[in-house]
């Protein structure tokens, strides 16, 4: 599904320009559950802006499902972004106005759904994640779980290819990490959705099929996990 063939990336900073992925050649299938780990620093955020159709100032080759996106219009890109990728970050990134079910409602607005097909669209993924009950709130009315929850739901909402979430545990505490894990287990395993998880906390990676250690702008190694 994904194939990443010698992906370079460089920052011009002033003067000098800085290299900061490096010849990265990623494979992901269908149904994968991928880890990210490396140090702080060390380029996750860049590669997955790529992966995720945010960034497509790269050399070499992205190939999603043997098509290449980087020089269709930026309204194209955000087309294939929304029906393709959900993100989960670590500070949840919630509308603080908006209700539960309206903050999962927006990634529908586009999909051309009637507003009485997104509400049964919205309750149905609220349901999953086991938050229904919190839908009339706004964000802060829920603890740090619960609003992850709800991210959760609004990156499914579409039901995309694939999932990617930024350290989306590193903020709440071990029990919880915990729940929010099992949860992506389970959308993984019933639902087939991709999963590629940036994480610092190894027993998250454990609980992936491959973790990939990105040292240095660079793939280290690729572990499997049994
Ligand atoms: N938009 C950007 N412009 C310039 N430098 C950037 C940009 N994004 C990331 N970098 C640099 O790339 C390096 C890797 O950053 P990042 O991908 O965020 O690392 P990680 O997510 O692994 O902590 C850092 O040195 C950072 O300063
Ligand atoms: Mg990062």
């Amino acid at each position: 599904m994904i194939n990443l063939v010698n992906v370079n990336r460089h920052f011009k900073n002033g003067e000098e320009t800085n290299h900061i992925l490096k010849d990265i050649n990623i494979s992901i299938d269908t149904g994968e559950f991928i880890a990210l780990m490396g140090p702080s620093g060390s380029g996750k955020s860049t590669l997955i802006n790529i992966l995720g159709f945010i960034d497509r100032g790269y050399t070499g080759q992205y190939l999603f499902n043997d098509e290449n996106y980087q020089n269709v219009s930026d309204n194209k890109l955000a087309f294939v972004r929304n029906k393709t990728v959900g993100f989960v970050f670590q500070n949840f990134k919630l509308i603080q106005n908006n209700t539960i079910m309206e903050n999962v409602s927006i990634p529908l607005l586009y999909s051309g759904m009637s507003s009485r097909e997104r509400k049964q669209r919205v309750e149905s993924v609220l349901r999953d994640v086991n938050i229904e009950d919190k839908k009339n709130l706004v964000p802060k009315k829920l603890s740090g779980g619960q609003q992850q929850r709800v991210a959760i739901a609004r990156s499914i909402v579409n039901k995309p290819k694939f999932i990617i979430a930024d350290e989306p545990t590193g903020a709440l505490d071990s029990q919880t990490s915990k729940d929010i894990m099992d949860l992506f287990i389970r959308l993984n395993r019933e639902q087939n959705t991709t999963m590629i998880i940036v994480t610092h906390d190894r027993k998250v990676a454990e609980q992936a099929d491959r973790v990939i250690h990105i040292l240095d702008g660079r793939v280290q190694r690729e572990e499997v996990i049994e």
